[in-house]
């Protein structure tokens, strides 16, 4: 059952916390903080290239993936939608690693990007929730994500799962390929680990999301915005409002605003930015500063430092608990989805069946 919550989405919105923690633990050695021995039927350390390849929110969870990846293990990332990778034909070096991401292990695209990946000789190994499903079961190595059943249509918490499992596999590739020694591994492990605790105090945010969803929820269009690893995740949040609540929606990287889209700004367009301080913040800052000048109204996820700085700018910031920047895109997730959800409340959709979709897609 929904155990009280008004939907299975808002149930599943509020498990972030506890799945984050068990998918972790899966990886962590809880006595060293350190990423635990994989067991996998290659070697780390021979994977040169990596191709990552999954639909709709679990590919937004591998553009996250490749950020992490050659950031922490500097080995390049080839990413594709997988209803794109075969049509692309992208040439693979034998012996490379693709990466299948899938809640359900059923997506038929993806199931052919595995069948592509198989072509090009790459070890297959996939992130899904389902341990007994199709992709599983073609995988060469399967990194289970903890989640548990997710009912709603829209994808909550497999999503964060997904990310525990691509954050430790960064950190075990970056060790692989000695790009960090183990004392970072043991910092990062810690970041990681601190997750369950700093996700559980965004739910007190859950006026401030609701007086934010209000304002959302008369807008016709809306922005996301985002830069770096918090690009993917404006991604996630337009298709999440998309997806329950019908309003259109769009993300761009936040320095592409001046390339054209904001043409679109005046001040019926809500401008969702997800922007934490940190190294990319005085650049996203500037982008709402020329937002903010065509009459656009900000709607900021950031933290204290950052809402001090865009105090003057921004109609409403939500103040989200500091994390080192390489976590923070797991964090930010969870409010980005559940402001998603409150507007499609007030929409008064069909939360958890939303309109034209099944929650697997198992035709290509
Ligand atoms: C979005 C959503 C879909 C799925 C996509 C892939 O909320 O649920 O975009 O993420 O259909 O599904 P899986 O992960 O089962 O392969």
């Amino acid at each position: 059952g929904k155990d009280g919550y008004r939907h299975y989405m808002e149930k599943e919105l509020h498990e972030h916390p506890v799945v984050v923690g068990q998918t972790l633990q899966r990886f962590i050695d809880p006595t060293t903080h350190r990423i635990v021995p994989l067991n996998l039927p290659f070697d780390l350390s021979s994977i040169h290239r990596v191709s990552i390849s999954a639909c709709g929110s679990a590919f937004y969870a591998g553009l996250i993936g490749r950020y992490w990846i050659e950031n922490y293990a500097r080995i390049p990332v080839d990413i594709d939608v997988a209803s794109e990778l075969r049509y692309r034909n992208p040439p693979m070096e034998k012996g490379g690693l693709g990466i299948l991401v899938s809640q359900s292990g059923e997506t038929a695209d993806t199931l052919a990007a595995l069948k592509t990946f198989r072509e090009n000789e790459q070890h297959i190994v996939s992130i899904v929730n389902v341990d007994q499903s199709s992709i599983a079961r073609q995988s060469d190595y399967v990194f289970g994500t903890v989640a548990g059943p997710e009912i709603s249509v829209a994808s909550t918490k497999a999503f964060s799962a997904q990310l525990s499992v691509l954050a430790c596999l960064a950190i075990a590739l970056a060790r692989a390929h000695n790009k960090i020694d183990p004392l970072q591994e043991e910092e990062m492990v810690n970041h990681l680990l601190e997750l369950p605790s700093k996700i559980s105090q965004i739910f007190v945010k859950k006026k401030e999301i609701q007086q934010m969803a209000e304002f959302v929820a008369d807008a016709k269009t809306v922005l996301y915005l985002g830069r770096g690893s918090f690009f993917p995740l404006a991604l996630e949040g337009a298709l999440k409002l998309k997806e329950i609540s019908y309003i259109h929606a769009e993300a761009y990287a936040a320095g592409e605003m001046k390339h054209g889209p904001i043409a679109l700004i005046d001040q019926t367009v809500p401008v969702i930015a997800i922007a934490p301080s940190g190294p990319q913040f005085d650049k996203i800052a500037s982008n709402l500063q020329e937002a903010k000048a065509r009459g656009g109204r900000l709607l900021v996820f950031t933290d204290q430092a950052g809402a001090e700085r865009l105090q003057t700018v921004a109609e409403q910031c939500i103040i989200l608990p500091e994390v080192d920047a390489f976590v923070a895109p797991i964090i930010y997730t969870v409010p980005i989805q559940y402001l998603a959800y409150e507007v499609a409340i007030k929409k008064g959709t069909d939360v958890d069946q939303p309109r034209n979709l099944a929650k697997s897609v198992t035709v290509e």
